[in-house]
């Protein structure tokens, strides 16, 4: 079970989620997730697709038993039952399998359905800095959950055409989760992920996509990366498999990113609370 860490107050939870697939969600989960740790916040990632990509890239199926999917049970088994260390000390995993994708058809027709994450994630919020939650690709009731329980989304979007539709429904989503069950919801940025400077694509949607979202469009690019799609192969992240590639250092730059912003909305909510 992990102890606690460094750890000061609430973890920020970070939802990355993107309905369409093969956008970088569940490598930027990973390696924004180890990218954190490795600034010694203890950080905890959430598995919450039943493909459990981002599981795999650190265990072995065999090797666990309890995983995420525990967590919607009518007898849930409580989270740190289920978080796994990894070879970082600050770095822990909750992991996904194939079973989550029962889900929808299991919880259809319960009225907390959309707050059984959110219950689970409440005991552990003080054993963590940051929690990061990779999410299926889809807007139904896992990625609903993750919106119920999240303090930010974070939104990947390739750099290829096309890339900006789809997002209306999930900024729609984002936007009724708001209205109700989670106000406090922010989104904390939108990062271009598979991004090629050779290509008129990539440097054109680049373009659309800072258009559409101004401001919360983070500076990083993620590049395409070859050792990117490698790593988890052998179950590294990125910064042990490939320390000196560019991926290893977009995401380290996308996770300074992500510290400072979450500390400025910090300060801003302290702020508005004290006036
Ligand atoms: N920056 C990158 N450079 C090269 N390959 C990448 C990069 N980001 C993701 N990939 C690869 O693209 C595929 C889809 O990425 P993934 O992170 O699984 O997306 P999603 O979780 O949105 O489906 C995977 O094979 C992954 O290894
Ligand atoms: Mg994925």
């Amino acid at each position: 079970m992990p102890g606690k860490g460094t750890v000061s107050g609430l973890a920020c939870v970070l939802a990355i989620a993107n309905q369409k697939g093969g956008v970088g969600k569940t490598t930027t989960a990973i390696n924004l997730a180890a990218a954190i740790a490795l600034r010694k916040k203890k950080t905890l990632l959430i598995d919450l697709d039943p493909q459990s990509n981002a599981s795999i890239a650190f265990f072995d199926a065999a090797e666990f038993q309890n995983s995420t999917y525990d967590i919607f049970s009518d007898h849930p088994i409580p989270l740190v039952d289920i978080i796994r260390p990894t070879k970082d000390p600050f770095l822990y995993v909750a992991p996904s399998r194939l079973a989550l994708a029962k889900l929808e058809q299991q919880l259809a027709g319960q009225f907390d359905a959309p707050f059984k994450l959110k219950d689970a994630l409440t005991p552990i919020l003080h054993d963590y800095d940051y929690i990061v939650m990779d999410t299926p690709p889809a807007l139904g009731i896992i990625t609903v959950n993750a919106l119920v329980s999240a303090t930010h989304l974070l939104i990947p979007i390739q750099a290829a055409y096309f890339a900006i539709e789809g997002t209306d429904d999930l900024l729609e989503t984002f936007g009724r989760i708001r209205s109700r069950p989670n106000p406090d919801l922010k989104i904390l940025g939108v990062v271009i992920t598979l991004f090629d400077k050779r290509t008129n694509i990539s440097r054109d949607t680049h373009e659309q996509i800072r258009a559409t979202f101004g401001d919360a469009l983070f500076k990083t690019r993620i590049s395409k990366n070859v050792r990117l799609e490698e790593s988890p192969a052998y179950k590294e992240t990125i910064f042990s498999f490939a320390p000196k590639s560019s991926g290893a250092e977009e995401y380290r730059k996308l996770a300074l990113e992500v510290l400072q912003r979450v500390e400025e909305d910090r300060v801003t909510r302290h702020s508005q609370d004290a006036a």
